[in-house]
């Protein structure tokens, strides 16, 4: 049911908006921000209701019109195992798809009512606050790793956390559940990030391409740690991670060399920490199914990196 309509949502007045809308939503993903939502509904009175729907579809359109851009801003060649849409049509094309989407979001939330309007837009503005930051990083005097996870905090848990809110709001959930499942959101959230970007240079099965932030020089939790904690024996790594890895040769190298180096345990380990944190917060919940699938969720985005 969510999956058509969000097709359905995609769906435009030319051939090409809605081939190119419904692009990167047909190539899959994980649902994990719709999913958050209908899981967070169920501490409400009425789980079942439509607004709950809507308010699934809402996160996962805003999320799908955030990676049109940041593909572009990425300069990535994949995205869910397909090739991206700025790829496959043109930069302008996959950014105004992105606003496309963006719109069908906000048309949608408005049927929320005018507080899910203001929440929305307010975790959009974190979201492209968060994107911003991470294209300009830290500034003088700022600590690189601080600044990465307020980055990740507002580009990845702002939606993430807003998602577990609206499932929870829309079901009729009082103010207090609704507070603590949205604090869960934005930590999972930033642990998901977080957990993501270990995978992205450990796996070669994302459908993305593995040191796409290397090649792009985009600070993850493993390379921050790397330039933090740098060894005598790290010269060639941290050569290649300020160089240019056009080439394929050079990149395989780097992906190589931060494998095999212990930040990425240590990465492991903070994530590892973080997602305990999220998980004990689930014990001020009522114990029904969907609090076992939660912290079910904070255990996934840790096995998934090992
Ligand atoms: C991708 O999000 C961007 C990150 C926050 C890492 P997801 O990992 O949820 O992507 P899909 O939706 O499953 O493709
Ligand atoms: C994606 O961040 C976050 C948003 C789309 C807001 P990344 O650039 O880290 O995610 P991937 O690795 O491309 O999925
Ligand atoms: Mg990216
Ligand atoms: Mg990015």
């Amino acid at each position: 049911m969510i999956e058509d309509r969000l097709l359905e949502a995609a769906a435009a007045d030319s051939r090409l908006v809605t081939d190119a809308a419904q692009w990167v939503i047909q190539a899959g993903g994980k649902r994990f921000r719709p999913a958050l939502t209908l899981l967070s509904a169920q501490f409400g009175p009425d789980p079942d209701s439509d607004d709950v729907i809507t308010a699934a579809l809402v996160v996962e359109l805003t999320h799908v019109a955030s990676l049109y851009h940041d593909d572009v801003m990425d300069d990535a060649d994949k995205r869910r195992g397909a090739l991206s849409a700025h790829q496959k049509w043109q930069n302008s094309v996959a950014i105004l798809v992105g606003d496309f989407l963006f719109s069908r979001a906000s048309s949608l939330v408005a049927d929320l009512g005018p507080e899910a309007v203001r929440i929305q837009a307010a975790t959009f503005a974190r979201l492209v606050q968060g994107q911003i930051a991470e294209t300009v990083g830290p500034g003088e005097g700022d600590d690189p790793l601080e600044h990465h996870l307020k980055v990740v905090a507002d580009k990845t848990g702002s939606l993430i956390a807003t998602s577990a809110h609206l499932g929870a709001r829309m079901a009729g959930a009082d103010e207090q559940v609704q507070q603590l499942l949205t604090e869960f959101g934005e930590r999972i959230g930033t642990v998901f990030q977080l957990s993501d970007d270990i995978i992205d240079i450990i796996s070669d099965t994302t459908g993305k391409t593995p040191g796409t932030d290397l090649r792009e020089q985009i600070p993850t939790l493993p390379t921050l740690l790397v330039r933090r904690d740098a060894r005598p024996e790290d010269a060639r790594l941290l050569e290649l991670m300020d160089s240019d890895l056009s080439s394929e040769e050079s990149l395989a190298e780097a992906v190589a060399l931060l494998r095999a180096h212990p930040a990425v345990d240590h990465a492991r380990s903070e994530v590892t920490r973080r997602a305990d944190e999220a998980r004990a917060l689930l014990d001020a919940l009522p114990a029904l199914p969907a609090r076992d699938a939660l912290a079910e969720l904070c255990t996934t985005v840790v096995t998934r990196m090992s």
